[in-house]
């Protein structure tokens, strides 16, 4: 018997789409398969407890392999034998890759490079975002979904297109040309304004009419940065116009929620999610391990944290993830024993209480046949079905868990578009990344074990103890008087190199940087010094640092540490001042892990925020209800670890206490009544 528990009236058990239970799910594509295998299929998902299955989401050649009407007649069957077997539809709207024929009929659909060659059929989403004629089309197929399904009582999610802009954000054609002009219009209003928003002063770029204006397509020196950087946003506007007007049709037939499955991950940059969040009826996330990177684990951790963000703490969905190994990646990594239910964990720890994977069955030809699947090539009799059964069983165990929420201290402020311009043309260096900034200074806080809300610029960070601002380039007055409101309510604020230097329309703050934080952080940087690609440097604290140095002038700040050597050699690199009943510190440097991690502790001592020291490879998050706490131990690690956390294990159904070590590579869910109640 697991604990009752008990939650307050705000905190809903379950969003509309969700049953109470941590929701099993999967994509599932009967196209590529006999009407024979269904049977088995659906029989087999029932062994599983599987209960959430998305299906149409490359129908659309299915349902119109012509020009001409739609045949709905295997989608029906589908829908009918999934409702049978009591397994609730997530149903694509199928418009995500359009048939082969529409390129033939209406090439101009065709998405475009910036060096003007054309994306052909044969893969998926070849289709402008700003094509009149694909939306049309697109919009008469959702039409007809809605129309014919909107009532189906299987339907229980409505899931529009799939992975909006994984491959067709940016399109140059002249469909999107005139678009991102309309958009311009709408944004600056008038022609001396871009000009003006532009910079166009500068090499000769001034436009004297509309129809000059371009995207920003391939150019034989540097382009304008501010053109890179409205184009950007332009594109992720663009679709979330795409989406609206599939979820118009959607909602106008149907009550059942509308979504998308969002990539929030480290190889995908092109939408600004924030702006989309407030569309979806729920959030829904895409993940895979990257192994690419260097810590493909810590990245899990700051995508679903980032993903929590998105969904405002509200539960969420992750929509697809792998069993094993994808097929998209130079070496395809299969899972580790254990590692499925870890990384599953890993989300659910941070507020997913739905789990779907791509797939269900392996496909056997085309481009993914190689991506682990939920029933694998193998078949039951293989280890891969044994694991999947395993997961399903754990899951069941944690549905206490449902409804409950993660609460956190920290904050880390991040945004698409100092993503999008940090990352420009012409800058210092090229050296210093955005997003690896961002993920490192997530990685050190959850090495300590600090769980970190992710936030958008201009959100009230008042409640918080400590907030991270990495390399923030551009910003605007909300955001930097956010900031430094936080500060003057009692947080720490560290901001790092390369924040607050321009505003949005990449325009630098003049007076010396960084403009947005000078007074706030009580120094000038009066020039970059950034640092070639193997050269480190020195600090008076015994931290090392590289890439980025600045000369540093304190006007009203402790200095923490200074450069020993390099460029900035004896300029202040870390400093510190008291702000309000808060302090403002600022880093000047790219340290090194140990030395971030001692930073990182630094901070916490001084927001008073409690640590455990569990390092990269532990993870330690708490979701709470109003009279529990429910803390989620997962030990990447191949030895055991001892860990604080006392109280009943939903996983293992033992009582545990604080001196229970924690196997090689384990998992344990600690439910706990709160000692803090009434606090
Ligand atoms: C996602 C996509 C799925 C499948 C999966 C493979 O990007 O939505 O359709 O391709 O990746 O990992």
């Amino acid at each position: 018997m697991t604990t009752p528990l008990t939650l307050t009236p705000e905190q809903p058990l379950v969003p509309g789409w969700a049953t109470g239970t941590i929701t099993l799910g999967c994509d599932y594509n009967p196209e590529q398969w006999d009407e024979s295998v269904w049977h088995d299929d659906i029989a087999l998902m029932r062994e599983l407890g599987v209960d959430l299955v998305a299906i149409n989401i490359f129908g659309w050649a299915q349902l119109q392999p012509q020009p001409g009407p739609f045949d709905f007649s295997r989608l029906d069957r589908i829908l009918s034998m999934l409702h049978e077997a009591g397994i609730r539809v997530n149903l694509g709207t199928g418009t995500s890759s359009p048939p082969p024929w529409l390129a033939r009929v209406h090439p101009e659909t065709l998405p475009q490079f910036a060096n003007g060659t054309l994306a052909w059929p044969g893969g998926r989403q070849a289709w402008c975002p700003s094509s009149v004629v694909f939306r049309q089309k697109a919009i008469e197929l959702v039409t007809a979904m809605a129309e014919r399904y909107g009532n189906h009582p299987a339907v229980a999610v409505w899931h529009v297109s799939n992975e909006l802009g994984c491959h067709n954000a940016l399109c140059y054609c002249d469909a999107s040309a005139r678009a991102f002009r309309t958009w311009l219009r709408a944004r600056y209003g008038t022609l001396d304004a871009l000009n003006s928003a532009w910079g166009t002063a500068f090499w000769s770029q001034r436009y004297g009419t509309w129809d000059d204006v371009l995207p920003p397509r391939a150019t034989r020196s540097a382009g304008n940065p501010a053109q890179l950087l409205d184009f950007k946003r332009f594109s992720s506007d663009e679709l979330l116009d795409y989406y609206r007007a599939e979820a118009a049709v959607l909602r106008e037939h149907s009550s059942v929620p509308v979504t998308t499955n969002l990539m929030v991950t480290a190889h995908i940059q092109t939408l600004d999610y924030f702006s989309w969040a407030p569309e979806l009826d729920f959030i829904a996330n895409d993940h895979y391990l990257d192994h690419r990177l260097a810590d493909p684990l810590a990245e899990l951790a700051f995508s679903a944290d980032l993903t929590r963000g998105l969904a405002a703490g509200q539960p969420w969905m992750v929509m697809e993830t792998s069993t094993s190994a994808v097929s998209w990646q130079p070496v395809n990594h299969a899972k580790r024993e254990g590692e499925l239910l870890r990384t599953v964990l890993g989300h659910v720890a941070r507020g997913a209480d739905s789990i779907c994977f791509f797939q269900w069955r392996a496909s056997r030809s085309g481009a993914e046949k190689f991506h682990s699947a939920l029933l694998p090539h193998s078949g039951t009799a293989g280890q891969g079905w044994a694991q999947s059964v395993e997961l399903s069983s754990v899951l069941d165990r944690l549905n206490p868990v449902v409804g409950s929420r993660v609460h956190a201290r920290a904050a880390l402020v991040f945004s698409w578009e100092a993503w999008w311009a940090a990352e420009g043309d012409s800058h210092p260096s090229s050296l210093l990344r955005y997003l690896p900034e961002a993920h490192r200074y997530h990685r050190a806080l959850r090495a300590l074990g600090i769980t970190v809300d992710m936030v958008a610029p201009g959100t009230d960070l008042t409640s918080y103890d400590l907030v991270v601002v990495p390399t923030l380039y551009t910003v605007t007055d909300a955001a930097s008087v956010a900031i430094a409101d936080a500060a003057a309510a009692g947080a720490t604020v560290l901001i790092t190199p390369f924040t607050g230097i321009v505003d949005e329309r990449d325009t630098v703050i003049a007076g010396g940087y960084p403009g947005a934080f000078r007074e706030l952080l009580g120094l000038t940087i009066d020039e970059f010094r950034p640092l070639a690609a193997e050269a480190t440097v020195s600090l008076s604290s015994g931290a090392h640092g590289s890439i980025w140095t600045d000369a540093v002038r304190v006007t009203d700040a402790e200095i923490v540490a200074s450069y020993s050597d390099g460029p900035a050699a004896a300029s202040p690199a870390i400093t510190r001042r008291p702000v309000g009943s808060g302090t403002a510190w600022y880093v000047s440097t790219v340290l090194d892990d140990d030395s971030l991690l001692r930073l990182a502790r630094d901070l916490a001592a001084d927001a008073g925020v409690p640590i455990v020291e569990v390092g990269y490879d532990v993870d330690v998050v708490t979701r709470q209800t109003d009279t529990h706490h429910i803390t989620f131990i997962i030990n990447h690690r191949s030895e055991p670890i001892a860990v604080p956390y006392a109280g009943l294990d939903l996983v293992s159904g033992e009582t545990v206490t604080d001196a229970t070590p924690l196997p090689a590579g384990a998992v344990r869910v600690v439910i706990s009544e709160r000692s803090d109640r009434g606090a």
